[in-house]
């Protein structure tokens, strides 16, 4: 439901903040005062400021499920201070905020659900500094991970984080995102040391710092990552990066059936063995690789992808001991890849088991889960999860960075068919709370954004509040990102 909030002002704005929490209804900002923001921001920003419809409607979404929330206006800042302006002014006409990056989220949080405006960081995209001394460097927040990779190429070192996507850095570390080598080198909580964020109300203020280690204070850096916009803008990032190894070593090997691809994966882990990557694919999920990537010499059945970093020595010896483990487990087919174009293939296939899984069903939507448990509950986590497939009668391929107990799930559902949206929601249901049930989370790594809201309370129980009493002092009109990450601010349906 759309209403027309009141103009700004104390009052206002504490009212705004009651329906917010209370009432369940997005509210979108009055005409008057997008016509007042414009016209404070044109000077600044000039022709970085646009509600042309193509561009509203582009920043209306990210990818995954196809709800969106048209924002008001776009604006492209290049500068810390031109966030803090946009900031201030937003404040000022009490108009939403919703940062925004490569727009390659999946759970929905970039959708402007209560409008006003997306802030759109991609021109933010320089590298300020780097230190090969120090293996670190300072990046503004619209980076995005392969043009730092191409940038760092000549330095000996890379930043190893790799979502699917071609992702922003700043859209990494809000959504707190991992991806393939998270095994071998951490995720955005290891690999931030600090941020510059706007908040607001437009300070410009600088979390952490470049040393390796601090015991000074709350850990604001670790606030922002993962806070899905819902605090402040982040603008910069200090990194840590790592050596490019001397060798890489790639392997996939095969299974008849699951349960021995998962146990090979435990005893490589409980062995000490260092893997950078650990991924698993069901039959279904390889299915669709290896026609959508045309993978050749592969067969549809369980398949780990594995990568080791290091001396030429070290990777060989590692790999040989990972294939006496999976052979042990009954592992039918092991195969090295050859050449880097063969790891390249590998790897792209990977990375595009999401558009691979859409591709068996055309028209239909993947409903993505993102379940995290304890490598203990790892097996029957996921055993659990493929009788819930094969009960339900939908088509769900699973894949996973096993070596960290998180996988996916992709439901193919037919959006216009509300039976079978609604059975691919009761299995994303279970998966979610299968995993918080063994310990987990709902998401390992895609964040919470619109569709994890309603779970968070039984993830997180009594902390929840103290999520809320954190949002409402840092963000006390609910301007940031409204609707997203915390439950109560969950308010009804999107409206576009
Ligand atoms: C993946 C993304 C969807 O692992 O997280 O493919
Ligand atoms: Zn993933």
């Amino acid at each position: 439901m759309i209403r027309e909030t009141p103009r700004a002002g104390i009052p206002a704005r504490q009212q705004r903040l009651k329906d917010i929490m209370a009432d369940g209804h997005y509210t979108r900002p009055a005409a008057d005062a997008i016509a007042e923001l414009t016209a404070r921001l044109r000077p600044v920003l000039q022709d970085r400021l646009s509600d042309q419809k193509a561009l509203l409607a582009q920043h209306s979404h990210g990818e995954g499920l196809p709800d969106a929330g048209m924002p008001d206006l776009v604006v492209f800042p290049e500068t810390n201070e031109e966030v803090a302006e946009i900031a201030r002014a937003c404040s000022a006409y009490q108009v939403p905020m919703v940062p925004f990056g490569a727009g390659s989220s999946l759970e929905g949080q970039v959708a402007a659900l209560a409008g006003g405006v997306s802030i759109d960081l991609l021109r933010m995209d320089r590298v300020l500094s780097q230190s090969t001394l120090s293996m670190d460097c300072r990046v503004q927040a619209g980076v995005r991970r392969i043009a730092l990779n191409r940038h760092l190429r000549d330095t000996g070192m890379f930043f190893p984080l790799d979502p699917g996507a071609d992702a922003s850095l700043g859209g990494m570390a809000a959504t707190r995102c991992s991806g393939t080598n998270a095994v071998g080198y951490g995720t955005m909580r290891d690999m931030v040391l600090g941020l510059t964020v706007v908040t607001p109300d437009g300070r410009i203020i600088r979390t952490g710092s470049r040393a390796k280690k601090s015991s000074t204070g709350y850990d604001l850096t670790r606030l922002y990552i993962g806070s899905e916009g819902t605090l402040g803008i982040i603008t910069e990032l200090q990194l840590r990066l790592v050596g490019q190894p001397e060798s890489i070593f790639t392997s996939t090997c095969q299974f008849p059936d699951l349960p021995s691809a998962i146990a090979t994966a435990s005893a490589a882990l409980l062995l000490g063995l260092r893997m950078v990557r650990l991924e698993l694919l069901d039959a279904v999920q390889m299915d669709a690789c290896i026609r959508w990537s045309n993978l050749k010499d592969m067969a549809p059945q369980p398949t780990i992808f594995v990568e080791f970093h290091g001396t030429a020595n070290f990777v060989r010896e590692q790999a040989d001991l990972f294939r006496e483990l999976a052979l042990e487990q009954g592992s039918t087919a092991w195969k090295d890849a050859e050449t880097p174009e063969d790891r390249k293939t590998l790897w792209a296939a990977r990375h595009e088991c999401y558009q691979a899984t859409m591709a068996l069903a055309p028209g239909k939507k993947n409903m993505g889960t993102d379940a995290c448990v304890p490598l203990e509950h790892l097996a029957e986590c996921i055993l659990d999860t493929q009788a819930d497939v094969r009960a339900s009668g939908l088509v769900a391929p699973i894949v996973g960075h096993v070596g960290d107990g998180n996988f996916h799930l992709g439901i193919l559902f037919d959006p216009t068919d509300p039976v079978e949206r609604a059975k691919a929601e009761a299995l994303a249901e279970r998966v979610s709370l299968r995993a918080i049930g063994f310990g987990g989370t709902c998401s390992g790594e895609h964040g919470v954004g619109l569709h994890k809201t309603r779970y968070m309370k039984v993830e997180h129980g009594e902390a929840v509040h103290v999520m809320h009493a954190i949002k409402s002092v840092l963000d006390p009109a609910g301007l940031m990102n409204p609707g997203k990450l915390l439950p109560d601010l969950m308010r009804g349906t999107p409206e576009g």
